[in-house]
This record gives structure tokens, sequence and C-alpha cells, in this order.
């Protein structure tokens, strides 16, 4: 019997690579920008499983090209809002994700933009880099505290957790606002659960830690903004299509918040003439939260364990859609 085909839109970890390689026939595309649409299709067309990234669009049209002989589509990401999980689920085949994997190095990286904003490092970097070197003065770069302050999790899920279990240790009042309760995690943070407006209103850190769906899209527009104290930070790990950027420009260029650190962006990457880049109390990084060395191998190896698991003729052990199960019977 031939091996199955595996497509895998950029080199991942090569010990992921390994694991396939011993039983499927793995293609790599080894650029640093992901595949074009008709290299997907091409794929798409004769695969058994692909391992997609998140700038990987597999919309409907996509999947309809796909063989019948498509069994997965393992994401190496714990968003997947690039595919269309309803369209896959409707022809039977699965979608991976790498939950878990990931949470404490992204919420690193959230704590690493909130100590950054707060703090006004890369201001304070970039003075030291162009010998503007003031002399030491009682105004000279002055941020917010975070010992002690409040911070406001928008989504107490596993990243959310993640980022209050660090706030303990700063000593931080911590609100959250979530679709549901997580009395565990209230109990073991002392996380408190407030309305969304109340967490706007009072929180001195705001973090978004939720996923993104056609309803929560540009949730925070210019009216939560304005809800936000003028000394409050604004961080987002999560997806940059939760936040109206104009919105966000508003509140940096009126001083209706003190700084904000972006890590997604609605449009990645963000245009080279957009107003957002010329703000001096935003901090922007290129989606990179995850991007420790450890966790990208755990992501790769959590993908390919997909991946091997529908090669083995077995449900994937970490699936986003479990009803695809219906559909697949007939293959
Ligand atoms: C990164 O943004 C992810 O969803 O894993």
């Amino acid at each position: 019997m031939p091996k199955p085909k595996i497509f895998i839109t950029r080199a991942i970890a090569p010990e992921a690579i390994a694991k396939l390689t011993e039983v499927a026939d793995v293609e790599v595309w080894p650029h640093e920008m992901p595949p074009p649409r008709e290299v997907l299709l091409e794929h798409i067309k004769t695969s058994f499983g692909i391992i997609t990234l998140l700038t990987d669009p597999i919309d409907a049209s996509l999947i309809a090209a796909a063989s019948q002989n498509l069994r997965v589509i393992a994401q190496m990401a714990v968003g997947f809002d690039n595919i269309d999980v309803t369209a896959a689920s409707n022809r039977g085949i699965y979608i991976g994700h790498t939950p878990g994997v990931l949470t404490e190095t992204t919420a690193d990286f959230a704590w690493a933009l909130m100590m950054a904003v707060g703090r006004r490092v890369v201001e304070g970097h970039h003075e030291v880099q162009q010998g503007i070197w003031r002399p030491w003065g009682p105004n000279v770069l002055t941020g917010q505290d975070i010992f002690g302050a409040r911070l406001g999790l928008v989504g107490l899920g596993r990243i959310g957790q993640a980022v209050a279990r660090r706030a303990i240790g700063f000593n931080m009042d911590i609100l959250y606002h979530d679709l549901q309760r997580f009395p565990e995690a209230e109990k073991a943070t002392g996380a408190q659960f407030v309305a969304f407006e109340e967490l706007l209103e009072r929180s001195d850190y705001v973090s978004l830690h939720t996923f993104m769906s056609p309803q929560n899209k540009f949730m925070m527009g210019q009216s939560e903004f304005a809800c936000m104290k003028p000394n409050a930070i604004f961080i987002n790990t999560a997806r940059g299509g939760l936040v109206d950027p104009g919105a966000l420009l508003w509140a940096l260029q009126n001083r209706r918040i003190a700084g904000a650190g972006l890590d997604v962006f609605e449009t990645e990457p963000i245009p080279m003439d957009h107003p957002l880049l010329k703000e001096p109390n935003l901090v922007m990084t290129p989606h990179i939260a995850s991007a420790s060395k450890q966790t990208r191998t755990r992501m790769a190896l959590m993908a390919a364990e997909n991946v091997l698991a529908a090669i083995s003729g077995n449900r994937i052990p970490y699936c986003v859609n479990p009803e695809a199960d219906s559909f697949s019977k007939g293959k």
C-alpha cells in the first residue's frame, strides 16, 4: 500500500517531520512565506493530511476541492479562525489544533508586553540607542506601576488563567470577564468575575485572552476604550480582529489610555503606512507570543500526533470538530 501523503505548509520542528516520515510520504513547503493558494489547492486534492499555520487560509472553496482521501487538517496553533471548520466537518475532515502546550509561553509574553509598555522599556531603549540620555530626573520616562495594580482579563481560559497566576506574584487585584464563570480559577487566583464594562472602567491593565469569532469582532471599539482609565494599559496577544484599530488609535492619540502592547493585528502584517506605527506609547511585536524554541517544538509534535492518529484510523486527540465523525463513515 502506498504511504499516505502529508503536506506541511512550513518547515516545522525536524523531530515532528521525522516522526511523520516513518509512516507517511511527507512534503514540506520550505519557504518562510506561506504557500500560495494554488499550492494549497494542489495538495488538498492529493493529501491525506495537511499541517497548517494560522497564516494559511483554509476556506470553504479550498475544502470543497479536497479529495475524498483528505482526513485531517492539523493546525499548528491553538487558534483556528483561518479554517472553515463547518465546511471541514461537513466533509468528515478532522481539524486539529495545539491547545495547552503554548499556554505558559503565551502568558509570559503577555507579561512581557505589560511590563514593556507599563514601564516604557522600548522608549527607554530607543533613547539610549539614539544618544538621548536625559539626566536622571523626576519625570523622565515615568510609567505605570504593575505591582499592586488591578489587572482585567478578558477571557479566563487556559492562557487567561496562566496570566492570572503570574499576577499573584505581583500582588495584583484581578478582575475577569468571560462567557462563563471559572470557580476553580477564581479560588486559585482571587480573580473576581465582573461585567465587561466594569472591567474596562476599573482595570489598570486590560489584557485580551479570548478566541476570535464573528460575534466578537471589534469587541474593543471607541466606546470600550472610552470606558478605560487614562492611566490604563491595553494588551492584545489574542487576535487582531478583536480590536478596532481606528478606535485604538483614537484612544492613544487622545490620551484616553496610557499605552498599548499588541502582538496581533487586524491585518498582518500591519501596513507600513498605518498611523498606529507612529504612536510612541505603543509596543508592537509580529505575532510571536508562543514563539519559544521549546514551545514551537511541542506544537509541531502535537500537530504531528494529530496526523499520526488519523493515519492509524483513530480519532485525533486534539480535535476541534468531533462532529466530523458523523460525516466520515463512508471514508
Ligand atoms: C497563535 O496565535 C495561536 O493561535 O496559537
